[in-house]
């Protein structure tokens, strides 16, 4: 069902810009520069563009490859490649994936709101991490604030995504992302020139092949799968936006790029305040709303306010790529206009976001359900529908832009073998590593 009328994103700029806020967030800043150290640093980056380069990147290409060919929502670019077949219900799997992602993403995005507002208005002053660790458990205890938090960030996602593909989505990112990059260089370099900063870099670059285990490449994985959106139809729903000339190599490639650069500038922004202050490195929500509080708050008054900002920018990109997912399904199959579905979609995020906020149980829940199962489902499945169903012909005329691409034509025998062979086996295999 490719309808002229949904949109496409005006210029190449926007289409590599949309697709890094959708792979640059929160995972970037909360689990990349931590996993780094923990795994053996600069032995832990080397793995980790590996599993990019092989694993993740013939994913996006297989999903990209998918969308902009058919120029159609997740549901109906699977209808129309493997017609009358169970396989559409691979396109639902990852729409429903897409929805929850949403739902749970947003309870944090609601939080960096919360903390944005207690920068701007002076409350960041902890002394200790007890302090600020007590500050986010009483956020959380009452379940108005983080609620009315969550309607600020999923109302600010749905306002962009009804916008439009081009002059909402597009234009946010081209907007937003180069911000990004400014803003988390001048906390690099503000964080840089702590004393004792040299310690927080040993932990990111500091090589340690010891600590390569069958854990950490598990790790770097999960991880390069999560940070390029990789199997609920993000990539493959952009990807229909593309005009015909855009180039699916090149989308890949500076997205991934951009998207690692900007991880381990976060990292180079965070470990070394972290290690000058005399903190512990962690993962999760507590570096980010416990540990950086307490530093920011001794770093200058505008230290937290431009962080918090990027970390919302960070977060919006990527919540509209996934809000997107759904409301392209919406307008392409169910007929209904754009903000007819933004907001239907919006009224159903909310409820299953509030939960989330109000249980943790049901948060971890929703991130296990993704992260660990519906994402890998997805994404086995967009391989194999371009590995094993779509014409070999098909598939290397769209990935070569009907040869036009150089590039395009040299890597094709490569990728190919890539998305037909090492991703269905490599997910496979982890699938197993996960369960037993
Ligand atoms: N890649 C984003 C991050 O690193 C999160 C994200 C955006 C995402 N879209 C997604 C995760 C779709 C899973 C599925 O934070």
């Amino acid at each position: 069902m490719t309808s002229s009328g949904r949109g496409n994103f005006g210029s190449r700029f926007a289409v590599v810009m949309a697709l890094a806020g959708s792979a640059i967030g929160l995972g970037n800043i909360w689990r990349f520069p931590y996993m780094v150290g923990q795994y053996g640093g600069a032995a832990f980056i080397l793995i980790y563009i590996l599993c990019l380069v092989v694993i993740a990147l013939p994913i996006f290409f297989a999903e990209s490859i998918i969308g902009k060919s058919t120029g159609s929502d997740t549901f109906g670019a699977i209808e129309q490649i493997a017609p009358g077949t169970g396989w559409k219900n691979a396109g639902y799997i990852a729409i429903v994936a897409s929805f929850v992602v949403l739902s749970f993403y947003s309870v944090v995005g609601g939080w960096s709101v919360d903390y944005l507002l207690r920068a701007c208005t002076g409350g960041f002053r902890f002394s200790s991490g007890e302090e600020a660790a007590a500050v986010f458990s009483q956020m959380n205890s009452s379940a108005v604030e983080p609620i009315l938090c969550l309607i600020v960030f999923l109302g600010l996602t749905a306002v962009i995504v009804s916008a439009g593909v081009d002059k909402g989505i597009g234009r946010f990112a081209k907007i937003t992302m180069p911000l990004l990059f400014v803003m988390i260089l001048l906390i690099v370099a503000k964080s840089l020139q702590l004393p004792g900063a040299q310690a927080g870099v040993d932990y990111m670059l500091k090589p340690d092949f010891s600590k390569i285990s069958g854990k950490a490449i598990a790790a770097a994985l999960g991880q390069a799968f999560f940070t390029l959106s990789l199997g609920v139809g993000t990539v493959l729903t952009y990807s229909s936006y593309m005009r015909k000339e855009e180039n699916i190599l090149y989308a890949g490639v500076w997205s991934a790029f951009f998207d690692t650069v900007f991880a381990l500038l976060a990292g180079f922004a965070i470990m070394p305040a972290v290690f000058a202050f005399g903190l512990a490195p962690s993962a999760g929500p507590s570096l980010v709303f416990e540990t950086l509080p307490v530093i920011f708050s001794q770093m200058g008054a505008a230290v937290p306010i431009i962080f918090f900002i990027s970390i919302l920018i960070a977060a919006l990109t990527s919540s509209i790529s996934m809000l997107e997912v759904v409301v392209a399904w919406l307008v392409d199959q169910k007929g209904l206009s754009r903000r007819a579905a933004t907001i239907a979609v919006f009224v159903c995020a909310l409820a299953l976001g509030s939960a989330c906020a109000i249980s943790s149980r049901v948060f971890s829940a929703c991130d296990f359900l993704t992260s660990n199962v519906l994402m890998m489902t997805g994404a086995f499945v967009f391989a194999i529908i371009v590995g094993w169903k779509m014409p070999k012909a098909d598939v290397r005329t769209q990935f070569t832009n009907y040869g036009t691409s150089k590039a395009a034509r040299a890597t094709f025998p490569v990728v190919w073998f890539l998305i037909r062979w090492v991703v269905p086996v490599m997910i496979v295999a982890i699938a197993f590593t996960n369960l037993f």
